[in-house]
């Protein structure tokens, strides 16, 4: 049945994200270093999800291999990439998504009114990952399409103010007037259906779909995500860029050091180069740099990306259904 087809009694009957994204489900898979691919973000897609590749990992070449690898999986499907607008070769990887025909473009870490106007331009959506009110609405005023904004539980790069979802959500939907995309701690249909009660219109998830056997990521790292407890992870490298870490022999070395005072000269020396490929993608889980969000201790294993979209899908519809308005009709 088609969304407009459904009787909801006279209440609204479409989601913003949904409509805007022109996907069947307002649920997103994050773009995300060394862990999402084509062959994650295809099966995302091709589920009525929206799919990312984390471009952030990628070389100039690599990405354009993995776009077209992408629109051949799932052919005509929406799906953004996810640009970090610190990456050194932002520019090749900007030719290269309207050169060819990549529909939405999620930034980060980085200033939205760089890119926003040329990639409208050309006909792309773009959404801003933003950690606070005032970024959100500079993103805003820069003219993007929706914003993410992504708690201090969340996996990966993360803002220093420390703000949980939970605070977060309601604080930049009511200052906004574009759609926001809850992220940071989602994990099943319970609190994708809370982070849109707080007044997301769609929801981001990444630690939970580091753990499908379609991500990229190396699979002992994988395990070591379903593995996870409560209180493996933290906070760290906050005086350099922040990231949230699964706790190892290098986050252990990375805590004694802020703990002893290390100047953010010293951290950088001693993060180095090519950690976060070591640990995700390579799987040395000792020295290599692991990043997964407070959510991993919730994860208890594997489940293929496609089925785990339908599951999540179907329980924020048992949850919520028509109740709570258009925002579920799915
Ligand atoms: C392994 C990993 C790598 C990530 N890499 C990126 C990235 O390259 N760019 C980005 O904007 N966010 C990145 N993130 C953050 C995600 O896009 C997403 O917002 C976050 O994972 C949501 O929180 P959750 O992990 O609790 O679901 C990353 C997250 C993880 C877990």
């Amino acid at each position: 049945m088609r969304r407009e087809d459904r009787d909801l009694g006279g209440m609204k009957t479409s989601n913003r994200i949904c409509d805007l994204l022109g996907i069947e489900v307002p649920i997103i898979q994050a773009g995300m270093v060394w862990c999402s691919g084509w062959e994650l973000a295809s099966a995302v897609s091709a589920a009525g999800g929206l799919g990312i590749l984390g471009a952030g990992s990628m070389y100039p070449e690599v990405l354009r291999d993995q776009i077209q690898k992408l629109q051949a999986a799932a052919p005509g499907k929406p799906f953004a990439v996810n640009v970090p607008l610190l990456y050194p070769a932002v520019e090749e990887h900007m030719k290269s998504i309207v050169e060819l025909g990549v529909p939405i473009v999620f930034t980060s870490a980085g200033n939205p009114k760089t890119w926003t106007a040329h990639l409208h331009e050309h006909g792309i959506k773009v959404v801003h990952v933003v950690s606070s009110v005032k970024f959100a609405l500079k993103a805003q005023a820069a003219g993007v399409d929706a914003v993410v904004a992504e708690g201090f539980e969340a996996g990966g790069h993360n803002g220093r103010e420390e703000t949980t979802t939970m605070c977060l959500v309601p604080a930049v939907s009511d200052a906004c007037d574009v759609p926001v995309i809850a992220a940071g701690g989602l994990h099943d249909g319970r609190s994708i259906v809370a982070a849109m009660v707080l007044g997301a219109d769609g929801v981001q998830l990444g630690s939970r779909f580091v753990a499908t056997p379609e991500s990229s990521a190396h699979v002992a790292f994988k395990d070591a995500v379903v593995a996870a407890g409560e209180g493996f992870t933290s906070l760290e490298l906050k005086s350099v860029t922040p990231v949230r870490l699964l706790h190892n022999d290098f986050a252990r070395q990375v805590i004694e050091a802020q703990q002893r005072g290390a100047t953010p000269d010293e951290l950088r020396t001693l993060l180095g180069r090519g950690r976060a490929k070591q640990g995700m993608f390579e799987g040395d889980l000792n020295e290599g740099e692991l990043e997964i969000g407070q959510i991993a201790s919730m994860i208890d294993g594997l489940e293929p990306a496609g089925d785990l979209l339908r599951r999540l899908a179907q329980e924020c519809r048992d949850l919520a259904g028509p109740r709570l308005g258009g925002k579920f009709e799915f």
